[in-house]
């Protein structure tokens, strides 16, 4: 049995204030922890606040982190930092990461296997343009970005590993994949995982889907074998339709 996940991305929004009003609204509407992870992935500069005012059923996460301990890269954050500070799951190679700062396969592998070295929990985020969905090259995309992206991790090591299959061109644009789609990409995933490491890996292996799901669609998904809950960006800014999501998920 794969514990579900539904995972806020809030990207670039919400100050301190708006971020603390959304944690004190959905603390205690959300889902056991034992039934659904429910995680928010937070800008850097408050994940302390956050953390410690997480209730019991909530974790914190941070969006992006460098690869490396400490060193002279202005601007960045390393996994070192965000345990210290309480946080427990980090997103890794976001499409807007690859896409606005140049993150590659390469850096994406490197920051996998520092925060599994961290005791961190990597979300680590794939996905086709559409012009690779379009052309059928879909499968051939997902299983270069999961060679590389996990080039660093151990067969061990995978099960604290959790997937997003993210169509790019379902981000933010209302345009979803259909449950059709959504399942048969996370399934392939999957089976490359099973192909390229082991089933028993492979089955305990969560996955999720994301690209615009909302209230009113998670249900599509959610209710697939090879979908084990969702990355959500919009629709989890505002507390009534992420606890919505949530308990969509028990
Ligand atoms: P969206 O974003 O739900 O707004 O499409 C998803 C994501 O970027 O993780």
């Amino acid at each position: 049995m794969r514990k579900p996940i539904m995972a806020g991305n809030w990207k670039m929004n919400k100050t301190r204030d708006e971020a603390l009003q959304f944690i004190y609204a959905v603390n205690e509407a959300i889902p056991s922890i034992e039934q659904v992870e429910t995680v928010v992935f937070a800008p850097a500069i408050i994940l302390r606040d956050l953390v410690k005012r997480q209730g019991d059923n909530l974790r914190i996460g941070a969006q992006t982190c460098h690869y490396l301990e400490n060193g002279a890269f202005t601007g960045e954050i390393s996994p070192v930092m965000i345990k210290a500070v309480g946080a427990s799951y980090c997103l890794v190679g976001h499409s807007e990461r690859r896409e606005y700062y140049n993150e590659t396969d390469k850096d994406v592998a490197l920051k996998v296997a520092a925060l599994i070295n961290n005791g961190i929990t990597p979300i680590l985020c794939i996905g086709e343009t559409l012009e690779a969905r379009e052309t059928g090259k879909t499968e051939e995309v997902l299983r270069n970005q999961l060679h590389i992206d996990l080039e660093n991790v151990s067969i061990a090591d995978l099960e604290e590993v959790v997937i997003a299959y993210e169509p790019i061109w379902a981000i933010g644009t209302g345009k979803t994949a259909s449950p059709e789609i959504a399942e048969e990409t996370c399934k392939f995933i999957r089976e490359y995982i099973a192909q390229s490491y082991n089933k028993k890996v492979a089955d305990g292996i969560r996955i999720l889907y994301g690209g615009s799901v909302k209230p009113s669609n998670v249900n599509n998904f959610i209710k697939e074998p090879d979908i084990d809950g969702c990355l959500v960006g919009g629709a989890s800014l505002d507390p009534a339709s992420f606890i919505e999501l949530c308990n969509a998920c028990k």
